[in-house]
């Protein structure tokens, strides 16, 4: 089987986003909404400036917009039930592993109990068909192992980010059991999965301690970058590509039931899992002018060191693979920052690379 993702299943869609003021969220939201689905945004407000958010006027793209606390569980419940949902899509978190370091409570306050409320908020909520939890790469114990993790190993993470997102995984396995179990989904009708995505990379991300905005922003202000890892090993990707599997997984939740539910990794190629000193040599590349890198030889706080996922599971299941390599998903990362440095339409850009990626798969798609 092999399955991308469908314009005329989201045509008309009500699709419930947390997160949808941040990274990945703003591209789902242009996505989702370019195919026709009706999508409602939860979220606090953009935390950089600039931000996708307002730069790609993702506001414009929503049904509704509803700036909050995910922590505030009356709130959250209250915008869930009135909005009816047939898909909820959580991606809401404090993403920053440094951060987490310095606000671990903040940090676990909402990416493991905003998950319990969402997931809460999904058991009052009349007519959702499905939801998928997003997590992270960093869910799992890591063993420094040369090879990918899979989808039936244990959850762990060192720091209190990664920590957060393997607990979230516990939160959703144990909602999934506890309320909507798969032998009574013709009672229920609603099927929950997990998302573990890599690294991703992509127009539009200002965040702090993120190599490839790091990257971007000291090239466009002509100093070298600071890099604090250059050895470390990451699972690269574009933006789109987990946000595609997301979606994909979405679908098949909604149109095949439980025998979707479950944890799902959505990593890249095996031959993306590069170091951070590979990938700031394309970025280098791609960007030219005087861009330059040196080691960052201040102590740091302790990250993973080698992280790769294994996606059989996926590729198998769902028929969903990587459609972009490292190179071309660096080359529209700075297509995009070139695009808006020259004043472009930001929202038409993103989706202008949208129909790009939705045509490279599928070519892949038919190339299988
Ligand atoms: N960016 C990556 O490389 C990466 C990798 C793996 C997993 N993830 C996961 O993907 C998801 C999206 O990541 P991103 O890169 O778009 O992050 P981001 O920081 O750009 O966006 C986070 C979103 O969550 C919202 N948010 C944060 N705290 C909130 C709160 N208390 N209440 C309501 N909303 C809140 C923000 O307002 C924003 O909309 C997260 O769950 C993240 O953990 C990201």
């Amino acid at each position: 089987m092999t399955m991308t993702v469908n314009p005329a299943f989201w045509q008309g869609k009500r699709v419930f986003l947390t997160g949808h003021t941040g990274f990945k969220g703003g591209w789902m939201s242009l996505w989702l909404a370019s195919m026709g689905a009706k999508v409602a945004g939860y979220a606090l407000p953009p935390s950089t400036q600039p931000n996708l958010f307002e730069v790609a006027n993702v506001a414009a793209a929503l049904e509704e917009n509803h700036s909050a606390n995910i922590c505030d569980r009356e709130k959250l419940t209250a915008a869930m039930v009135a909005f009816r949902p047939d898909v909820v899509i959580h991606m809401a978190a404090q993403a920053l592993v440094r951060f987490s370091y310095a606000e671990p409570v903040e940090t676990y306050a909402t990416n493991v109990m905003g998950t319990v409320h969402v997931l809460d908020a999904i058991r009052q909520c009349a007519g959702v068909r499905a939801a998928v939890i997003v997590t992270s790469d960093k869910c799992y114990q890591n063993n420094e192992w040369p090879w990918g993790y899979r989808e039936d190993e244990p959850m762990g993470g060192y720091d209190p980010y990664s920590n957060s997102k393997g607990c979230a995984e516990l939160v959703t396995s144990a909602y999934r059991q506890s309320f909507f179990p798969a032998g009574r989904y013709a009672e229920h009708g609603v099927a929950i999965a997990s998302g573990r995505a890599g690294n991703v990379i992509g127009g539009g991300d200002w965040s702090a301690d993120r190599l490839v905005p790091d990257a971007i922003n000291a090239f466009q202000n002509g100093v070298s970058l600071k890099i604090r890892s250059p050895g470390a090993v990451r699972p690269w990707q574009h933006v789109l590509e987990p946000v595609s599997g997301y979606l994909v997984l979405a679908q098949a939740l909604v149109e095949q039931g439980v025998a979707f539910d479950g944890g799902w990794n959505f990593g890249p190629s095996d031959d993306d899992a590069r170091s951070v000193r590979e990938v700031v040599e394309l970025v280098i590349k791609k960007w030219g002018d005087c861009a330059r890198w040196e080691q960052d030889g201040a102590e740091q706080p302790h990250e993973a060191h080698f992280l790769k996922l294994d996606c059989s599971k996926a590729k198998q299941y769902l028929g969903w693979r990587p459609s972009w390599h490292l190179e071309q998903a660096i080359g529209a990362t700075v297509d995009w920052h070139r695009a808006r440095s020259g004043g472009e339409d930001m929202q038409q850009v993103c989706l202008t690379q949208i129909r790009n990626y939705v045509e490279a798969a599928k070519q892949r798609a038919g190339t299988q």
